[in-house]
């Protein structure tokens, strides 16, 4: 069996942004195929975007590592990209377990990108991250700042960032978006796909609404005495549905440059320069690398405020310690992603809160 049909491999697609990526793609035309070894997600997503999209995308329950497994995938499917979502994420796990964390995740990009290479598919979309950015001397952080990360996860973003860098320029067929998130939060409007921590929530609006829905007491503020506003930490937070259409930006942004001929492509990018037109400059000599963030930062204790305004619930929070290894502020110059790709986020904090508010109030123990 192939399907002639052509589709979009979505590595890590029952996962939080995986999937919210997955119905913004099916509403845009799209086919997705999504595999993922469900490590850390559930298989009752696929219910959900079901019932979102009326459509149930192919599902392949597979490591990334084996790549003989991951090859059928490419056999059976007609894939014209990647986007490659799949990987583990705790930083403070990855602290922990450093050998697990590069294992998996350098080895999980390494066989994709073996087997995209093998069967001829050099279009790939890959989840960076902020925190590749480490503690920033200035804010926004544009994104040609040093590259410093903190922690063995964010090692891993940026390792794979380099593997990807390499690959783009061994090879001119390929197309490379690295995409650096800032901070994914929120729900589909219709609070059937969510943010789903198993166990102890390591993040912000995860934690909140878990308090607010009754399974946690209280909020731990980790630190008041930064130098921002209120004391507390602030964060460039994005809503999960504007993080999803970011990559169906980014995604058109290289079909539609792969669609100019070659001659076309050179011109149009000469064109500021009158002296190089009869002397076409190569293409970029890196691959596409994108801020997804707002452009604009809210501290710890304005999110808590805005959920409780939205919800209605009232957070207990303390303050505490600051946690190891956090930094004051963090948010994105986003004017690279509304110049290239033509996104910018659109949702505000309160639909932020709103849809997170509305998927863990109906799925007060996450998903069945
Ligand atoms: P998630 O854990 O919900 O999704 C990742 C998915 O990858 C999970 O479903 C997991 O089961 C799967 N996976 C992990 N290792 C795999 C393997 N070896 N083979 C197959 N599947 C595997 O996380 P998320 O929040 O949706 O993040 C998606 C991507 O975005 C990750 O790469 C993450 O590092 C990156 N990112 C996330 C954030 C954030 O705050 N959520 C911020 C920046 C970047
Ligand atoms: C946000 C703010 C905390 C929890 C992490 C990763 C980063 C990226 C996104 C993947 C900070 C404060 C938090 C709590 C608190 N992930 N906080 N009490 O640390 O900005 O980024 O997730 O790439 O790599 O490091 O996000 O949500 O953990 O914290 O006071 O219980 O909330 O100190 O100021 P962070 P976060």
């Amino acid at each position: 069996f192939r399907c002639l049909m052509s589709s979009i491999l979505i590595t890590g697609g029952s996962g939080y942004i995986g999937s919210h990526t997955v119905v913004a793609l099916i509403s845009a035309g799209y086919n997705p195929v999504i595999v993922d070894n469900l490590s850390n997600s559930k298989i009752t997503v696929l219910d959900r975007i079901e019932t979102i999209t009326g459509k149930r995308p192919p599902f392949y329950q597979i490591d990334l590592r084996d790549r003989a497994a991951l090859d059928v995938v490419f056999q059976t499917h007609s894939i014209s990209a990647a986007i490659h979502f799949g990987g583990l994420k705790a930083v403070g796990e990855s602290v922990a377990e450093p050998l697990r964390y590069y294992e998996n995740n350098i080895e999980s990009t390494l066989s994709l990108c073996f087997v995209m290479a093998a069967r001829g598919v050099k279009r790939l979309v890959f989840s960076s991250s902020a925190t590749v950015y480490g503690d920033p001397h200035t804010v926004p952080i544009r994104e040609d700042f040093p590259l410093a990360p903190a922690n063995p996860y964010g090692r891993t973003k940026l390792m794979i960032e380099q593997i990807l860098q390499d690959l783009y320029a061994a090879d001119p067929a390929w197309q490379i978006a690295l995409l650096r998130y800032f901070n994914p939060v929120g729900a589909h409007p219709s609070g059937l796909i969510g943010e789903d921590p198993g166990g102890h929530p390591n993040n912000l609006m995860p934690y909140i609404s878990q308090v607010a829905v009754g399974r946690r007491e209280r909020l731990s503020v980790f630190g008041s005495d930064y130098p921002t506003t209120d004391g507390t930490g602030v964060r460039d937070y994005i809503h999960v549905m504007d993080l999803a259409e970011g990559h169906l930006a980014a995604l058109r942004y290289m079909e539609k440059a792969e669609s100019l001929s070659p001659q076309r492509q050179e011109y149009k990018l000469n064109l500021s320069s009158p002296d190089s037109l009869s002397f076409p400059r190569r293409r970029e000599s890196i691959p596409l690398i994108v801020n997804l963030g707002t452009g604009r930062g809210y501290s710890v204790l304005e999110m808590v405020s805005a959920f409780e305004k939205v919800s209605g619930k009232t957070i207990p929070w303390q303050i505490t310690d600051r946690r190891p290894g956090d930094i004051a502020a963090c948010y994105a110059d986003a004017i690279r992603a509304k110049d290239l790709l033509g996104w910018t986020a659109s949702r505000t904090l309160t639909d932020m809160c709103a849809d997170t508010w509305r998927w863990q109030s109906q799925n007060p123990a996450g998903y069945p």
